[in-house]
């Protein structure tokens, strides 16, 4: 019998919210998501916050770079505005809101990591948390992840399976460093292209599962089984289109990153 794929929110249910809002989470939740996945950045004075971007231009009410940003000046920031209705409150679902006086709802104010994982703690979903800008910040991102795992208690599962957090990133680096830091943690090495070393499905030592974009395996879709034979599951993004989700699920992909669960658990159930 074939395993349907674990459904991962891409951030968040990031098709019907802005993305990385409180929002987009809790509807992700709602949507029944297995995992959720997020982008870290760090803030000007250290502290670790859910955005893609470099800047904030293109999902806030504000502008800069997010590392030149400090937390009090982020959490002034509408980072929902730009994005289909949100709804009214949903300060119940964290446990440590933001409550500058100015700031926005908080339900689309801007999301820390700490408070994303207030927001899992309670239920049985992964967190998968990729790390941006690994080079410029010399490993500082992975460090602070490790030590804010450490004060949940997340940092040293007792399997990687039983893992309620998985660190991904584009960067060799990144990955290597997270295995260094936190060994126990499981990593993805994020693909969105297939180089001569990656083709057969090797992956360097310290990643534990292999992570291409949809494109790839449109283009070569033996590759998830090749990861296989060398012991890599497979978590693949983006995957909205009905078709990929079909091809997702007939090769076997374990973690599949979604905009809309809803969507993608629908065309799963009625595979
Ligand atoms: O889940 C991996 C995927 O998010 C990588 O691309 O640009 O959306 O961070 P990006
Ligand atoms: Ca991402």
């Amino acid at each position: 019998m074939t395993v349907q794929p674990a459904v991962v929110a891409h951030r968040g249910a990031s098709a019907h919210r802005a993305e990385h809002t409180l929002a987009a989470y809790a509807l992700a939740l709602e949507q029944g998501a297995d995992g959720l996945e997020c982008d870290i950045r760090v803030t000007r004075d250290g502290h670790l916050v859910c955005v893609h971007d470099r800047k904030v231009d293109r999902t806030s009410s504000g502008s800069g770079v997010v590392s030149e940003l400090t937390l009090d000046r982020l959490a002034e920031l509408d980072f929902g505005h730009w994005h289909d209705e949100l709804p009214a409150s949903a300060d119940a679902l964290v446990r440590q809101p933001l409550a500058a006086p100015s700031a926005p709802p908080v339900e689309r104010g801007l999301l820390t990591l700490e408070a994303l994982l207030g927001l899992v703690a309670d239920t049985g979903v992964k967190l998968f948390v990729e790390t941006k800008h690994p080079v410029r910040y010399g490993g500082l991102v992975e460090a602070k992840l490790v030590a804010l795992l450490t004060r949940y208690g997340l940092a040293s599962p007792a399997t990687k399976d039983d893992s309620r957090v998985v660190m991904m990133s584009f960067s060799t680096l990144a990955v290597r460093r997270m295995r260094e830091y936190a060994p126990r943690v499981p990593t993805v090495l994020l693909l969105g292209r297939l180089s001569a070393a990656r083709r057969d499905g090797t992956l360097p030592p310290w990643a534990d599962y292999t992570g291409p974009g949809v494109h790839l395996l449109r283009a070569d879709p033996d590759y998830v089984a090749r990861s296989a034979e060398r012991g890599h599951d497979t978590y693949c993004w983006t995957v909205d289109e009905p078709a990929d989700v079909e091809l997702c699920r007939r090769l076997g992909v374990r973690y599949l990153a979604t905009n809309s669960p809803r969507n993608t658990r629908h065309l799963l159930g009625s595979a």
